[in-house]
């Protein structure tokens, strides 16, 4: 049977990851692919690197554009990541018939649109299991396996890093500073983490999933993305006693008018499975009309994890390069010229529940103004919770829940609380999704 050829470009953590599980169980991934995958050639700039994990098994360059051009290779799997060099690899690889498999979610979140048309044009297959919750196939789900499903929404914890941010903030009471040196120390987080803690990471994401699970576009500059940076310990602690946990959640909802997606911190009910997800693993609910709930979870980062996803598409695509390409699964779910223009609808219109946090001096009258402002913007409040004064202290920390309502009218209420004499400084609002 002959081979499907792979050009590795990148041979780093992930790249490592997929030359050792495929070397591992090369008999096992034939037999279900229906021919062998053999690694022919590897690129990377690290040439010492590549030649100690490959140990002679194929040849090894420098220069991933000539893999790209080497007519020897079927797929180039492209790890190197980034929106630069990888850009210009994928697209060449493309523009000679080579299929590809990529693990770049920031690429395909910003450039995703021009890289499937191009390969539709060339009627080759771009596969992207691993940008999406590592080794959970979340993409293979949504494209395949809810095919019969109207999608309502998407919630996913689908960044690591934060999520052991969050918990052990939550488990040892640590700052967000104390927590993120934590995560460094123990590799999680990058060297330069912003991505993962201003969310951009698990945004990236999350656009990806939107375009899939409702047949829109790619269109990550439209996405809301908050990290977790400002998260104080304190509000934790509250969301805790009121019988929540925090989550960093990448979110695609369809509405009738538009589609709400957003990242940022939420609070969801401590009894929810997502909201037992601890440390760094990765977790996606989806929410669909025939089939109701599905939760799918695993590891989102890692060598073999993340190799796992790239292994799968790899056998995808041994499976169905030589399918008249009209008829494999289209990149997107949805057939291209079956896209709705759907408009990503602006934070301000999002519907969510809101955790409102005031430090209010502690005199008659403070709770009523404020209720009376939430009930003037028709928002109605789910619970309350005043901390008990310490002796003397004169001032107090009041939390409120509310209903779901609009951003813009939980704003709109937000600056008329902050403009009463009664309360101290700015006012601490988390979204509260209870994902039922
Ligand atoms: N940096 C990501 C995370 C892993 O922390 O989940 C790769 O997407």
């Amino acid at each position: 049977m002959n081979p499907l050829h792979v050009g590795l470009l990148g041979i780093g953590t992930v790249g490592g990851g997929a030359f050792t599980v495929l070397t591992r169980n090369a008999a096992e991934i034939s037999r279900r692919a229906g021919r062998p995958i053999h690694i022919t050639v590897v690129a990377d700039k690290n040439l010492e690197l590549a030649r100690s994990i490959t140990g002679g098994a194929c040849r090894v360059t420098d220069d991933a554009f000539a893999v790209v051009k080497d007519p020897a290779i079927d797929v180039v799997v492209e790890l190197i990541g980034g929106t630069g060099i990888a850009k210009e690899l994928v697209l060449q690889a493309i523009e000679r018939g080579k299929h590809v498999v990529t693990a770049n979610k920031a690429l395909l979140a910003v450039h995703g649109n021009e890289i499937f048309a191009a390969a539709q044009k060339k009627g080759v297959m771009v596969a992207f299991e691993a940008a999406v919750a590592g080794g959970i196939p979340i993409i293979k789900a949504l494209r395949e396996g809810l095919a019969a499903n109207h999608i309502k929404w998407v919630a996913g914890i689908i960044n690591g890093t934060t999520n052991f941010i969050l918990s052990e903030m939550r488990d040892k009471g640590l700052s967000f500073a104390e927590a993120l040196k934590e995560a460094q120390a123990l590799g999680y987080a990058e060297a330069d983490p912003t991505f993962d803690i201003e969310g951009v990471d698990a945004a990236h994401k999350a656009t990806l999933i939107a375009a899939i699970a409702f047949g829109i576009p790619i269109q990550f500059d439209k996405a809301y993305v908050e990290g977790i940076t400002r998260l104080e310990a304190i509000d934790l602690k509250y969301a805790g006693q009121l019988g929540y946990r925090v989550k960093l959640l990448g979110i695609a909802r369809r509405r009738a008018d538009g589609v709400e997606l957003r990242v940022h911190p939420v609070l969801i009910p401590a009894k929810r499975l997502l909201a037992n997800v601890e440390g760094a693993m990765n977790a996606v609910l989806v929410y669909a009309d025939a089939v109701g709930a599905t939760l799918y979870y695993g590891k989102g980062a890692g060598a073999e994890p993340t190799a796992s996803a790239v292994i799968a598409d790899l056998v995808d695509i041994a499976r169905a390069a030589a399918i008249d390409p009209d008829n494999r699964v289209p990149h997107l779910a949805f057939q291209p010229d079956q896209l709705h223009d759907l408009p990503i609808l602006p934070i301000v219109e999002a519907e969510t529940a809101c955790y409102l946090r005031l430090k209010v001096a502690d005199k008659p009258g403070v709770l009523a103004d404020v209720t009376r402002i939430l009930a003037d913007q028709e928002i109605s409040i789910d619970a309350l919770l005043q901390r008990e004064p310490e002796e003397g202290e004169g001032e107090t920390d009041v939390i409120v829940l509310t209903h779901r309502c609009k951003e813009k009218q939980a704003d709109a209420a937000i600056r008329k609380i902050e403009a009463l004499t009664a309360v101290i400084g700015k006012v601490t609002r988390l979204r509260l999704e209870d994902l039922q």
